[in-house]
């Protein structure tokens, strides 16, 4: 081998080890838990610490995370898939930063792609790789071939569940699925809509014996998100909570949520930012 193909294949092996983005994917068994208000808003507070984030509206079908951050746009992965536009020409950045990949509404076409289009579209998403730092995927509810695809390309699986009993069992179903399908990624679960961190800890250590019990895994403890009416009242702006009530109990628990995950991405050059700085206030 010459040196040329040398430091050629030194540069490949560099490039892969350095420039690939951590992959978040966002999923729970039972609908509407709350996976993409966290999408959204960790997404900005991940945004914040210096991080080129994206976060991929990847609820084929009922993709609402642009109505939640106030955004328009008029092309989307559909048009993407169909070869109208680029991936580039579809991406929109937020003021805060974060960069959003609008998923289709209302098209049951994204909702059922075959697999050649699946394996087309990630084969589209994968440029994100390498442009970014972090790359969060907000799934639809349920266990089915789109959304465990997300599942499977994932670092970091978050199984997102309320204290609710049919909340907990149906993201039980989705950890098993996923165990069952040997996905390499982290498998962790973001209690929302909690009253206290006692509940959200009674409930975590619940479903970790379980699943260490009857299916002989480890569950992470991704933390928890308070019951917070500040929530719903900035849905309803169409503005992300973290921006519109950066103080309220919500908007504390999603940012020492960020830090915990930030604290795992290496940034070329640490910046100090706000988010840092509240983190301190709980570590
Ligand atoms: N921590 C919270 N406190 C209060 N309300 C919340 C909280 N989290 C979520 N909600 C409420 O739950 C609703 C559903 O949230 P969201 O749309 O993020 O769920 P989802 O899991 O993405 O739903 P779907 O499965 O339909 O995609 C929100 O509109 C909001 O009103
Ligand atoms: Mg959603």
């Amino acid at each position: 081998m010459t040196w040329n193909d040398q430091a050629a294949k030194l540069r490949e092996m560099m490039k892969d080890f350095s420039s690939k983005a951590k992959i978040i994917t966002l999923t729970s068994g039972k609908g509407g838990v709350g996976k993409t208000v966290t999408a959204t808003n960790l997404g900005l507070c991940l945004a914040a610490t210096g991080k080129r984030v994206v976060l991929v509206d990847a609820d084929l079908g009922l993709a609402n995370a642009d109505v939640m951050l106030g955004i328009n746009r008029p092309y989307n992965l559909f048009h993407v898939l169909s070869g109208q536009v680029n991936l580039s020409d579809i991406i929109v950045e937020h003021p805060a930063g974060l960069q959003i990949i609008p998923g289709g509404s209302g098209l049951g076409k994204l909702a059922n792609l075959t697999e050649f289009e699946r394996h087309r579209l990630l084969d589209i998403l994968s440029d994100l790789q390498s442009t970014s730092d972090i790359v969060i995927f907000d799934t639809s509810a349920g266990i089915n071939r789109n959304v465990m695809a997300f599942v499977d390309l994932a670092d970091l699986v978050m199984v997102v569940t309320t204290p609710e009993p049919a909340a907990i069992t149906d993201a039980y179903a989705m950890i098993k699925t996923a165990i069952q399908q040997q996905v390499q990624g982290r498998l962790c679960v973001l209690m929302n809509r909690v009253t206290s961190r006692y509940e959200a800890r009674a409930c975590q250590q619940r479903l970790s014996q379980v699943t260490k019990k009857f299916l002989d895994a480890t569950l992470f403890d991704a933390g928890y998100i308070l019951e917070d009416a500040h929530v719903s009242q900035a849905i309803r702006a169409r503005k992300p909570f973290v921006l519109e009530y950066p103080k309220c109990q919500a908007s504390y628990c999603m940012m020492s949520l960020a830090a915990k995950l930030g604290k795992n991405v290496q940034l070329p050059e640490q910046k100090v930012s706000f988010l840092r700085k509240v983190a301190n206030l709980f570590w």
